[in-house]
């Protein structure tokens, strides 16, 4: 297998690698085809960025991606799109007990969202403009050319705006993300498992490559003997006599999460007898992090792999704080990432390490109730949307409302094992690493039981035993949209570009 340290850069779509942070201003579309020859047509002359370094950086940036019906009405086969994960050929919300599973009943209901809510409500096709300070214009011009407009049907534009590096609750966001191994150096059954480390394989965010299993997650490959056309694609690593419709391509899972900012910190208020002391420390216990991004357990001193050695902010785990005294165990971030090797907490030398896969030994009786994180982390590349509303003001009565929020996108080479299994197990779950009766306090619809068992709480355990309980939490995220993408590497691109060609969509 070849070992790379020269991963092909060029033909990944930079979003993986970037994240684009310098260019503030966004703009994203989604688009139905309107016509395929020509949609083909602009595809192979589309001015898509890769993730190779540029000097000087690039001052904007264009990134596609397509849903499965997007990638049917290009005229993509069923003999690829059949070797795709079920979720992804399924769709967010095309099938019922897969909402209940993300949460997404209530007011999250997918017939209430305003975009994806249905089959034919999910865009062909997600275009993702990127530019400096008020680039936008002037780069959509240039995109959206004759051929373009022939091509495509603008079926709405996400609103976005940049309100600096904060979410609109006003907490500094997109401080922790997980370190590809980009030159895998890190070998998969070696590093060190039983304890949390953020370097991540490069299958576990980009398909055609080993992931953290060591294994490649299963993708359309195709025979080149019988497709010609393919033979311009990689060759399968795994099966080299075969060509790999996937490599260097990503899912991108897209939400449009609408937050109720004046609600959130109207809530808060009134816990806390409107002391902005105690309303802080309540809004920080829910996220994890105070405001300015500071974690809120101790820093370790061991090195954690992936996380340089000056990054105070993400050199944490939550080993020193089991029972989540200073950072409570439902939080956002310690649900999202719980920072959780393979084996629960404890020594380190080999007849320890045995022990505990024996699974005895473990000091305390809720170490072992949390799956290891490193199967599933996210690579986050959101985008805020609506004016900035600072917390001072959302406090007071009078504060204006507006439509703002978070299109939350996160690229995994997994759907189902990654973004899926974060929303279900440990985000929207009442029950989690030894909870119940409470789901994030952030982001979960807030829905009672079968049973009736009210999930609406959120504790916050002190030093001295007692549990501080927060009841009555209302919902302060709503789902407005959301859809499955596949991100397909740059030649990928070219070949989808160069498929024989079907004509005007007549399903339009
Ligand atoms: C409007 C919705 C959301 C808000 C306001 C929000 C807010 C935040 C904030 C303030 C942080 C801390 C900053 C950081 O560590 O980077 C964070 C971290 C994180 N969030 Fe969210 N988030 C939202 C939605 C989501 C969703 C839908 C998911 C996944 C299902 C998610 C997964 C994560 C993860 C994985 C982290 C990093 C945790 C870590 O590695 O320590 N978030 N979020």
């Amino acid at each position: 297998m070849k070992k790379s340290s020269d991963f092909q850069f060029d033909d990944l779509q930079g979003l993986l690698r970037f994240g684009y942070g310098k260019l503030t201003d966004t703009c994203f579309l989604l688009l139905n085809v309107a016509d395929t020859d020509a949609a083909k047509q602009w595809l192979i002359g589309a001015p898509v960025s890769s993730a190779a370094f540029s000097d000087p950086p690039p001052r904007t940036a264009l990134q596609i991606a397509f849903s499965v019906a997007g990638l049917r009405a290009l005229g993509v086969g069923d003999d690829i799109i059949d070797n795709f994960s079920d979720e992804f050929i399924v769709g967010m919300t095309g099938d019922e007990s897969r909402s209940r599973r993300l949460g997404d009943i209530g007011d999250d209901e997918p017939k209430r969202w305003i975009w994806g809510g249905n089959d034919k409500q999910v865009p062909h096709v997600l275009l993702l403009l990127y530019a400096e300070k008020n680039g936008i214009p002037e780069w959509r011009k240039k995109i959206e050319d004759k051929l373009f407009s022939t091509a495509f049907k603008l079926l709405r534009q996400l609103p976005t705006q940049d309100i600096g590096n904060r979410e609109p609750f006003g907490f500094v966001d997109n401080i922790s993300q997980p370190n590809i191994d980009w030159k895998r150096e890190q070998s998969i059954d070696m590093h060190r498992r039983d304890r949390y480390s953020n370097r991540l394989a490069i299958g576990e965010v980009v398909l055609g490559y080993p992931n953290e299993y060591g294994q490649y997650t299963e993708r359309p490959l195709i025979d080149s003997n019988q497709d010609p056309l393919a033979k311009s694609l990689p060759n399968a690593e795994d099966q080299p006599s075969l060509k790999d419709f996937a490599r260097n391509g990503s899912f991108l899972v897209l939400r449009q999460l609408s937050q109720d900012v004046p609600g959130f910190w109207q809530f808060l208020d009134k816990e806390a007898g409107s002391v902005p002391e105690q309303r802080e420390q309540l809004a920080a216990a829910m996220v994890g992090r105070e405001r300015d991004g500071t974690p809120l357990v101790p820093l370790v001193d061991e090195d954690i792999p992936g996380i340089p050695a000056g990054d105070r902010r993400n050199r944490f785990n939550f080993v020193s704080d089991p029972n989540g005294t200073r950072c409570p165990i439902g939080a956002h971030i310690r649900r999202s990432n719980p920072r959780t090797g393979d084996l629960p907490p404890g020594g380190k030398g080999f007849f320890c390490r045995l022990i505990k896969i024996l699974g005895f030994g473990l000091e305390r009786p809720n170490d072992d109730l949390v799956s290891s994180s490193r199967f599933h982390r996210l690579l986050r590349r959101g985008r805020t949307y609506g004016p900035w509303l600072a917390p001072e003001n959302a406090v007071k009565q009078d504060a204006p409302e507006a439509e703002r929020g978070l299109h939350f996108i996160c690229l995994v080479a997994n759907i189902s094992r990654q973004f899926e299994f974060v929303q279900n197990a440990w985000v929207v779950n009442s029950k989690f690493a030894g909870l119940d009766q409470e789901r994030d306090p952030l982001l979960a619809h807030r829905e009672p039981l079968h049973s009736g068992v009210e999930t609406d709480q959120f504790h916050r355990p002190d030093p001295d035993g007692t549990r501080r309980k927060t009841c009555h939490l209302p919902q302060f995220i709503t789902v407005r949209g959301g859809a499955y993408f596949f991100m397909p590497g740059l030649s990928t691109l070219r070949y989808i570009g160069a498929l024989p060609g079907t004509g005007k969509d007549d399903s339009l």
